[in-house]
């Protein structure tokens, strides 16, 4: 089963710790750093969005001369960067070294005459580039180079993981293959800065932040965009005037509730975002949602966007998550291929629903490798226990204190490997006693559960809500029957009781696999029958299921 020359678990516990600790950091790895210090999730945001106000995203033609239209870009100003890449056409992202490069090419540019529609006269950084001479410009010419914005296909990751030498080195691939690139990175800061444009109409102190996925570390190609309308600066008192017998103050429209504001204004931001955003299309206000948003697509960049306001806990929940995944690499690589194992098994779906989320089964992964003797990262109250004066947060009443320092955070001593960490995942959670517990990555313990939802997971700083009540029993138990069913094969394997041939698909590959679904016993805990016969049902699953049958998984 095991391919010639594959070690054994045992043998690559150690080995692979070192391989991962050996692994070439990537260019993302090497760009969150000042020296030797990383960056704090503040540092990221902040360079990346002054960054994203000098850049402008540019439809070309696929057959462009790449020099000439650097250096025709050039007479506005030098520049920084630049990639293109593919959605609904060419597009190239481009990056000024200074932000007034971008008026002196907004006074060059037209406005666009249509013959039977009219233009919303509304001045953006998103622009057309068209040649003179289509003919005699593009013969010849060879499309540019395009970055990848998506994954590659299930069936095709599967083979790739099949060619690694370890389980944990699996994980890493998976992860290579799913993590956002810095290109995407850089889309995700330009649409909400194009966003942000919009907003300043009104408010022109506001900043549009993405947050979740986009910045916490966890986000896969293709991930949905959330987006963060901040507008607490223009609420921050300016140092009164100590002289003079006066206070000024604006006068102000005043509606019941916050959250009454909040609507009020995604409505207007929504309808402005709806009638002169260009590329923003299928603008959906859903104002009655606990947390309201206004949904679109943003067809250029590629991205669905859920744009919140007055979210500042989201985004605090967005640093703690990027904190966690700074701190080891295998809370990532953990991270990926669970929610990668569990988008391809309908575990977690796009359409909203009583699914476990994304979200939930992040908060799952940390609070097993809190549960790991030694942890493998610290517990939220022990972040709190390091932060400093400027770190503390107190938001509508809910304490979002922690260190945002991630070189205060000692790391961990613990050295076990991926394989080991994943095997038990699954055997951790499919014996959780889900009913009478709830998962708590604030204290890192198992807690009673105060109220009776199927799965409840406490949410870290508003603790009175569970972030995954939407999850109903059926649901739940499709993730136990699951995640026993992979526990086994793992175990399997590593007793060395498989004996599949080694073309089969193994490790973390074979957990991929549609045929591993229908092994589950629904609601029961797996009987241990004999080895023989289960292996002999799984090779027989696997020979109708072979890997061609996969389904095309390019959404998140
Ligand atoms: N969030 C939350 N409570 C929830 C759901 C979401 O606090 N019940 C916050 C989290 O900070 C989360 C963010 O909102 O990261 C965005 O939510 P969502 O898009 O659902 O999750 P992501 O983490 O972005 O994951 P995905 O890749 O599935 O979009
Ligand atoms: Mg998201």
């Amino acid at each position: 089963r095991r391919a010639p020359g594959r070690p054994r678990l045992s043998q690559v516990r150690l080995s692979s710790t070192k391989a991962a600790a050996q692994r070439v950091p990537g260019r993302e790895e090497a760009d969150s750093k000042v020296g030797t210090r990383k960056k704090t999730f503040t540092e990221v945001q902040a360079e990346r969005l002054e960054q994203a106000q000098r850049t402008v995203l540019i439809n070309c033609p696929a057959k462009i001369s790449e020099k000439k239209f650097l250096t025709y870009l050039s007479h506005h100003g030098k520049i920084n960067s630049h990639y293109f890449y593919e959605s609904y056409g060419t597009y190239a992202v481009v990056e000024f070294s200074e932000k007034d490069s971008i008026a002196s090419l907004q006074d060059v540019t037209r406005t666009p005459g249509i013959e039977e529609e009219c233009a919303v006269p509304f001045k953006s950084r998103l622009f057309t580039l068209t040649l003179k001479n289509p003919s005699t410009q593009a013969a010849n010419q060879a499309p540019v180079h395009c970055h990848k914005q998506s994954t590659i296909v299930v069936n095709d990751l599967v083979q790739k993981l099949c060619s690694a030498d370890s389980v944990s080195n699996q994980l890493y691939t998976l992860m290579d293959e799913y993590q956002l690139t810095e290109e995407n990175t850089k889309l995700r800061f330009l649409a909400c800065s194009l966003i942000q444009d919009i907003a300043c109409a009104y408010f022109p102190e506001c900043t549009v932040k993405p947050f979740g996925s986009s910045v916490n570390t966890f986000g896969k190609l293709g991930c949905d965009l959330d987006m963060f309308l901040d507008l607490d600066k223009i609420g921050r008192s300016p140092t009164r005037a100590k002289t003079g017998p006066f206070y000024m103050e604006y006068q102000m429209k005043r509606v019941p509730s916050e959250r009454i504001a909040s609507q009020r204004i995604l409505s207007m931001i929504g309808d402005c975002i709806d009638n002169f955003g260009p590329g923003c299309v299928g603008v959906q206000k859903i104002l009655n949602a606990r947390c309201p948003l206004v949904r679109f697509s943003h067809q250029p960049a590629g991205f669905q966007c859920d744009l919140t306001t007055n979210n500042r806990v989201a985004m605090r929940s967005s640093e703690l998550l990027y904190i966690y995944g700074s701190l080891d690499s295998r809370v990532r690589a953990l991270v990926f291929s669970v929610r990668c194992w569990a988008r391809v098994h309908g575990i977690t779906s796009t359409i909203p629903g009583p699914w476990i989320t994304n979200f939930s089964l992040t908060m799952m992964a940390l609070f097993f490798l809190q549960k790991r003797t030694p942890p493998i990262i610290p517990t939220l109250d022990q972040l709190k226990d390091l932060a400093d004066a400027e770190d503390k947060h107190i938001i509508e009443g809910h304490d979002c204190t922690f260190a945002s320092n991630l070189n205060k955070i000692k790391p961990t001593e613990n050295t076990e490997t991926l394989d080991v960490l994943l095997s038990d995942f699954f055997e951790y959670f499919g014996n959780f006693a889900f009913n009478k517990n709830s998962i708590n990555i604030r204290k890192g313990k198992e807690q009673n559960k105060p109220e009776p939802s199927p799965l409840y997971i406490q949410n870290p700083f508003e603790r009175a809500l569970n972030i995954s009540k939407n999850v109903n029993e059926s649901q739940l138990d499709r993730f136990v029957a699951l995640a026993r069913e992979c526990a086994w094969i793992l175990q399997q394997e590593d007793t060395g009781h498989s004996s599949l041939s080694n073309s089969q698909p193994w490790g973390l590959a074979a957990l991929l696999l549609p045929s591993v679904a229908s092994h589950c016993i629904k609601g029961k805990k797996r009987k241990r029958g004999p080895a023989s016969e289960r292996i002999k049902s799984l090779l027989d699953s696997l020979k109708i299921n072979n890997a061609n049958s996969l389904v095309n998984n390019g959404g998140k």
